[in-house]
């Protein structure tokens, strides 16, 4: 069944009924089994699972996670951004509707019965030659983090349903919540890749206990192998001369805990407006603005990987 309207392109069945309950502004094109089946016209000779991990939040982890995404799906690549932020940016940024019932989240991916009904969107500006694909997190995160820490195997939830029923998908982007909860164990979990999007303020005296944290909890869920750590990516940097001391410093914080730097992405403020209007990504809503040449550096080792 098809249902037409103008915002993105959704593939779940079994949220086809509460979708046409709404008034829904969702296309719906096909349901899960020939999301499956669907051709694969896949450029990678490998998944990645890339987590965009911090400990503060609105330092850019959505921003950075967007525009990674959105750039490799220009490049060809199959990309689904997975939110599991109670906060509900994703949507917000996408253009998307935020509040839907749990079943049309992330939060699904979370329940003891799931069956690999994930449910995806996409955003109407996503013309790239790759996709690029979402399943929308909110404040239904929440029950998740609640409810969670009650199970067993709880930090290897996500893992199992990756496994069990494996995403049609190049690189699959995950964005947790800045508070490294239960949510963020089951993102570390099957992370194979990690980026840190870093504030250029005293926040950045954090980035010692996150690093202690991944490398800990990484020992404690005996991954095998760890997760890479793709490096640190100072964000919104700005031109004036304190925030430029600044960012000449990060390079040897980072070095000291051996992990490396990217180039930074400079401060615009058209990366606020995109996102207000939910046209996130720099490449859809400004591709002239020189902002979107700053990702580059980190496009190119994610580009080796997926297809090494
Ligand atoms: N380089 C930049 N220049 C200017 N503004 C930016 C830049 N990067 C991100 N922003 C803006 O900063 C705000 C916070 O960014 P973002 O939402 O990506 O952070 P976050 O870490 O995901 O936040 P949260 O913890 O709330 O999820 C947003 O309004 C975003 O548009
Ligand atoms: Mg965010």
């Amino acid at each position: 069944m098809i249902k037409t309207v103008n915002k993105a392109v959704f593939y779940s069945g079994r949220t086809l009924k509460a979708l046409e309950a709404r008034s829904s502004n969702f296309r719906i094109t096909q349901n899960q089994s020939s999301l499956r089946m669907k051709k694969n016209t896949s450029k990678a000779s490998q998944q990645v699972v890339l987590w965009i991990a911090a400990n503060a939040g609105g330092v850019g982890k959505t921003t950075l996670g967007i525009h990674t995404g959105y750039r490799l799906a220009q490049l060809g690549f199959n990309v689904l951004f997975i939110d599991l932020d109670t906060n509900g940016s994703l949507a917000r940024f996408c253009g998307l509707q935020p509040d839907l019932e749990p079943v049309n989240t992330s939060a699904s991916l979370f329940d003891r019965n799931f069956s690999g009904d994930y449910p995806i969107y996409t955003p109407e500006w996503s013309t790239a030659k790759g996709k690029f694909d979402v399943c929308l997190g909110g404040d239904v995160m929440l029950s998740v983090a609640l409810d969670l820490p009650t199970r067993t195997g709880r930090e290897l939830v996500l893992k199992r349903a990756f496994k069990k029923y494996p995403l049609p998908y190049d690189l699959v982007i995950l964005d947790s919540p800045a508070s490294l909860d239960v949510l963020s164990y089951t993102a570390l979990a099957v992370a194979t890749h990690i980026l840190i999007p870093l504030p250029m303020s005293i926040k950045l005296s954090g980035i010692d206990f996150l690093l202690q944290w991944i490398r800990a909890e990484s020992e404690a869920l005996d991954l095998d192998p760890m997760p890479t750590l793709l490096g640190g990516v100072p964000m919104r940097v700005a031109t004036n001369s304190d925030q430029q001391a600044f960012y000449a410093e990060i390079d040897s914080v980072l070095a000291s805990q051996n992990i490396s730097c990217f180039p930074g992405i400079r401060y615009s403020a058209e990366f606020e407006n995109a996102a207000n209007r939910g046209r996130a990504p720099l490449y859809v809503y400004r591709p002239r603005n020189p902002a979107c040449k700053d990702f580059e550096p980190i496009i190119k080792p994610l580009q080796k990987t997926l297809t090494a």
